[in-house]
């Protein structure tokens, strides 16, 4: 099997055709909210309200949307993958579950989950589809005011980290689809890659930032490049 041990990594750019916005693009999330405020502790212990209201938005916005073409073509990848003794390891820096939703066995959510909230004081963590207030109390501790949404901050470290680069250390090919290429540590991983001999490519509607560290890239829309490049993969592998 070509590629028998496949590492990919997504953003924004994946969940973008199921009608989430991405941070970056025109009119993206960062155009219309300061990243400082909402996305940062800093940010949380000013004003942990407008923090949480922010995360109930998009919460609620994850919810009425579905899984596209290229989710639901990486689930195929993996699953085939594993039935052939291969593996595809899906990390993602999304906080939606549409590739579990698409199909996907497994998936690194090195950004946090959005439909978990965890507690800030003991860390206790749970699955919450619900709104989060500063008034709710955390069902593990029993204190009230900590309760936030589990995902990463700027300034907090992402999560999995010793298990994503075992998995890409030990990867022959590294596949980066619909991010850009600006937050590290996963803007990082193609170098790591590159420095361990892997080939790597990207898939993204247009040159990333870090465009020139890649072997190869597909242009394009995520819902069509990813199909289209998940066929050949299974094609080739036979
Ligand atoms: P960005 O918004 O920075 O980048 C999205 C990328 O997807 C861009 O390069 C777009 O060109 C590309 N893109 C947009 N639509 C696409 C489509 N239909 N098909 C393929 N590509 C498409 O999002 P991320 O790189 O994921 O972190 O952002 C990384 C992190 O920054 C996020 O996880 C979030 C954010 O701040 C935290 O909140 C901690």
């Amino acid at each position: 099997m070509i590629a028998k041990r496949i590492f990919i990594l997504t953003g924004a750019g994946v969940s973008a055709e199921s009608g989430l916005s991405t941070f970056r693009d025109t009119g993206g999330i960062w155009s219309r909210y300061k990243l400082e405020e909402v996305a940062s502790i800093q940010g949380y212990e000013n004003n942990p309200a407008f923090v949480l209201e922010f995360y109930n938005m998009r919460r609620n916005t994850h919810a009425g949307v579905e899984p596209n073409e290229a989710h639901i073509a990486l689930g195929q990848l993996q699953t085939i993958w594993a039935e052939r003794g291969g593996a595809v390891t899906i990390c993602t820096q999304n906080v939606d579950n549409l590739h579990e939703r698409g199909g996907a066995l497994s998936v690194i959510h090195m950004h946090g989950e959005i439909a978990k909230a965890r507690c800030h004081d003991c860390g206790g963590l749970a699955p919450y589809d619900g709104d989060l207030s500063p008034n709710m109390g955390c069902g593990a501790c029993g204190r009230t005011g900590g309760m936030r949404p589990h995902v990463v901050w700027f300034g907090e470290t992402p999560l999995y980290m010793d298990e994503i680069y075992e998995a890409l250390s030990s990867a022959d090919l590294f596949v980066s689809i619909g991010t850009s290429g600006n937050v590290y540590p996963a803007a990082g991983f193609v170098s790591a890659a590159r420095a361990a001999g892997i080939p790597t490519m990207e898939i993204n509607l247009e040159p990333s930032g870090n465009a020139e560290a890649f072997d190869l890239a597909r242009y394009g829309k995520a819902s069509e490049q990813v199909p289209a490049w998940v066929a050949e993969m299974v094609a080739i592998a036979g």
